[in-house]
């Protein structure tokens, strides 16, 4: 039980890499707060994993809007009374396009959710953890946010900037008892990595564009979004005490 009694902040949590993350840091005891735009993906989350009402708390939000992220973090403190970690996770990817041919709208979006969703989160919960003078974030960038992506160059954009906001804000609270690290993922089963294969080779080619993904990868398979919750609480830990400001593949090798 790492998290007995911790309170911890999931964003994207209706989603493949959020629920499970949540689901690991309950079983571990925590009071998981899951936000995510979709409140049916919410509640079917909390229901597919028998999480119980007060140990949970389900906020609907749009991270790209400051208003509904300063109302999951007060609704956060109202019900519980604190933050010690906060998995700043929501995300999309953008359109898979050269950016010559890559709509303004679309980079526009992604922006909006991936970059301005991590600020807004990063920023109003930190106002809440300086006060404790305690806590702990994981920023969810991207292997695309350390190495060019061809064709995803509007998402690799907006994970390079979380991985810059991540080093920047660790430096800025790292003597006051908080620290803030990355994940950097790659090619991880979930609904997100079904739109990418669909966005690249088509829909009636998506096996074949999974099996093609899978090679490049030098453990030769996706990840599962469990094994991405288990770096991510080890992040959150007592065991990475003196890791801040640092950014962790968790990608079959595919970095290197
Ligand atoms: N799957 C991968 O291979 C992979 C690799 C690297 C990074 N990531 C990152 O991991 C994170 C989680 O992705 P996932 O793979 O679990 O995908 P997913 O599509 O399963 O989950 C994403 C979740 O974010 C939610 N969301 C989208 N827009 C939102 C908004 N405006 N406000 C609130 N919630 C919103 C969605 O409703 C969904 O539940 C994302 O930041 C993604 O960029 C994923």
């Amino acid at each position: 039980m790492k998290f007995e009694n911790k309170v911890v902040i999931v964003t994207g949590a209706a989603g493949g890499i959020g629920g499970q993350t949540a689901k690991a840091f309950y079983d571990e005891g925590a009071k998981v707060v899951l936000v995510d735009l979709s409140e049916e993906g919410l509640k079917e989350t909390a229901k597919k994993f028998d999480f119980a009402d007060d140990r949970t708390l389900l906020v609907t939000c749009d991270v790209s809007k400051e208003d509904q992220v300063i109302n999951y973090v007060n609704k956060t403190v109202e019900k519980f009374g604190r933050i010690d970690v906060f998995f700043n996770n929501a995300g999309i990817s953008s359109a898979v396009a050269k950016i010559a041919e890559n709509s303004s709208a679309n980079f526009e979006k992604v922006m909006s959710i991936n970059i301005n969703g991590s600020f807004y989160g990063l920023k109003h919960v930190l106002q809440v953890m300086r006060k404790q003078k305690s806590g702990a974030v994981v920023n969810t960038s991207s292997c695309a946010g350390v190495r060019g992506m061809p064709e995803l160059s509007t998402y690799a954009t907006s994970k390079f900037a979380v991985t810059g906001m991540t080093r920047s804000a660790a430096l800025e609270v790292a003597s006051e008892n908080i620290r803030i690290n990355a994940i950097a993922p790659a090619y991880i089963n979930t609904k997100m990595m079904r739109n990418i294969e669909c966005g690249c080779g088509g829909e009636d080619k998506q096996e074949e564009t999974y099996h093609e993904f899978c090679k490049v990868v030098p453990m030769q398979r996706y990840g599962e979004a469990k094994e991405v919750a288990n770096a991510v609480l080890f992040l959150a830990s007592d065991e990475a005490s003196f890791i801040t400001g640092a950014l962790l593949p968790i990608d079959g090798g595919y970095i290197a």
